[in-house]
């Protein structure tokens, strides 16, 4: 049997094989297959139709030292910090040996690791309003070879995660040798539907099989690329490889359907905050899922500011879900467009990879615009708009940084919606014989600029003890959970209610909310 390092070294080869084989694949495959129905699954979920947000562990811890303190220690340094006000929510273990599978073939927690079980975990992280995140693997085990892979018990693992509550589950490709791979995520997504949570199922084969093809009918979002660097060892060059493999596959992202070039390594030890400012803005540009993977415990103001900065999260977050693209690149200088934003602006960025400062000319007639168009130009880190301008803009740049802009006819530039919940889980608890009625709220506010209109939820779709009303307008808006406990025999209840929204400058639906109701019966109710 090979040593788990063995294995690992092995796949770090072959990863880095797939980086060249990749980039160098992807071209003649840049237009969209017809009649693939990319974007089906998202359409039935509602998830993720805008590129999802969180942490994930392994770019810096690797798998040691994750545990359960370090992962309540983070969901809570998304809160103090920031960064769940900016949208940040998707929060969990990645490999890090958290499960086993028992004689009985079922996945059990590991309670050395996670003493309050996975479950536990994850109502810790629904609290706090954040959303549960998870680990796993389509082959027969994950990468280091110490967690059980889904392979043969697809069905079961899915309904163990539905169980922990998890709201999206990231399915590695480790140690998968013979098996098809898009049979094997259809039949992972199959046995999510099958288990009946919704989940983000972030695909992770690192651009094997292609997935910009076929996953968007699977899942939500794909890696396109090899590992972004080893545990707690940030590579700004292999970093660029990636942001500029990513980049050819731009055709093929759209809403609910997006290229993953893996979680972020702002903030991390070995980056200057110029390369933190590019990378953030390349991911930004290209429509990225931002999941960070620093120490959010430990951050610098500037790595904060970075990560929180919601003028470049704006065109990450854009409902009309475009990825930028490289116009132009002369090996120097990389001048990046083809972001159209919801209020009919537009994003561009310069990445400068030159040793000297300098200042660079972007002509509109590069970015498809008239030259006799007068635009305003947003500076997405200066936060200062100038202009309007007329047929061209000159920017300074500096090694390594980017010049981050939004260009428009109007100088009024909103924030599309960041949606920041109090808590994504209600408990409530009977204790009488007597019929009660029991009230839970979760409110939602939007620190985007506009008013949302009511958020919706189809009361067809609860369970005869819970009615749902929405009260609020505007900015902040209250779920107000009803229960009715009449009748109801003694026992656990559970309800995943789901609202759905319209982004009101595009007229795009929103990503679906959706949050957890448990009631307990202590007794059974009289009618
Ligand atoms: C693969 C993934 C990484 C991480 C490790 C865990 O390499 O691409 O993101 O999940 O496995 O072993």
């Amino acid at each position: 049997m090979r040593s788990p390092e063995g294995i690992r070294a092995s796949r770090a080869v072959l990863a880095v094989l797939l980086m060249g084989v990749t980039a160098a694949a992807s071209r003649p495959q840049m237009r969209r297959p017809e009649g693939l129905p990319q974007s089906a699954h998202a359409e039935v979920d509602g998830l993720a139709l805008t590129p999802p947000m969180g942490w994930y562990p392994w770019n810096m811890f690797g798998e040691e030292p994750q545990n359960e303190t370090l992962i309540k220690e983070i969901a809570d340094a998304l809160v103090a910090s920031g960064m769940k006000d900016a949208g940040y929510a998707y929060v969990g273990p990645d490999e890090g040996v958290c499960f086993s599978r028992g004689e009985d073939g079922k996945l059990t927690t590991n309670l050395d690791r996670y003493p309050s079980g996975l479950r536990g975990l994850g109502d810790y992280v629904h609290r706090k309003g954040l959303k549960y995140a998870l680990y796993t693997d389509a082959g027969a085990k994950t990468c280091s070879g110490a967690m059980p892979g889904t392979k043969d018990s697809e069905f079961e693992d899915m309904k163990a995660f539905a169980d922990w509550r998890a709201d999206y589950i990231k399915i590695d490709w480790c140690n998968s040798q013979g098996q098809d791979i898009v049979q094997t995520y259809a039949l992972l997504g199959k046995a999510q539907r099958a288990a009946g949570r919704p989940v983000v199922h972030s695909l992770c084969s690192w651009g094997e099989g292609y997935p910009w093809i076929w996953a968007g009918a699977i899942g939500h979002m794909w890696r396109t690329t090899a590992d972004i660097c080893g545990p707690g060892k940030a590579d700004w060059a292999r970093a660029l490889r990636i942001a500029f493999a990513n980049e050819q596959l731009a055709g093929f992202a759209g809403p609910g359907r997006w290229n993953d070039p893996d979680m972020m390594i702002v903030g991390m030890p070995g980056l200057s905050e110029a390369q933190n400012r590019s990378l953030f803005s390349l991911w930004c540009m290209m429509a990225s899922p931002l999941m960070a993977g620093n120490d959010l415990r430990d951050m610098s103001r500037s790595t904060v500011d970075i990560l929180t900065n919601l003028e470049a999260i704006a065109v990450d977050q854009d409902p009309l879900g475009a990825q930028g693209r490289v116009v132009w690149n002369d090996g120097n200088v990389s001048l990046w467009a083809g972001k159209p934003l919801f209020d009919g602006s537009q994003a561009v960025l310069v990445l400068y990879q030159g040793k000297y400062r300098a200042d660079k000319k972007i002509y509109w007639e590069e970015l498809g615009l008239q030259a006799s168009d007068e635009l305003y130009v947003r500076n997405l880190w200066t936060h200062e708009t100038t202009g309007p301008h007329a047929g061209s803009v000159s920017v300074a740049v500096g090694p390594d940084d980017v010049a981050f802009l939004r260009l428009s006819k109007k100088s009024d530039l909103p924030i599309p919606p960041v949606l920041v919940a109090d808590t994504y889980l209600v408990t409530l608890r009977s204790k009488v014989a007597r019929p009660e009625t029991l009230t839970g709220k979760v409110t939602v506010t939007n620190k985007g600029s506009s008013d949302l209109p009511p958020w919706r939820v189809d009361p067809e779709s609860l369970p005869p003890w819970l009615e749902v009303a929405v009260a609020g307008s505007g900015k902040a808006q209250t779920f107000v959970n009803t229960v009715s406990t009449a009748g109801l025999k003694k026992g656990a209840y559970h309800a995943l209610v789901r609202a759905d929204n319209v982004e009101p400058i595009s007229g795009r639906p929103m990503s679906a909310l959706y949050y957890d109701v448990d009631l307990e019966v202590v007794r059974n109710v009289r009618r």
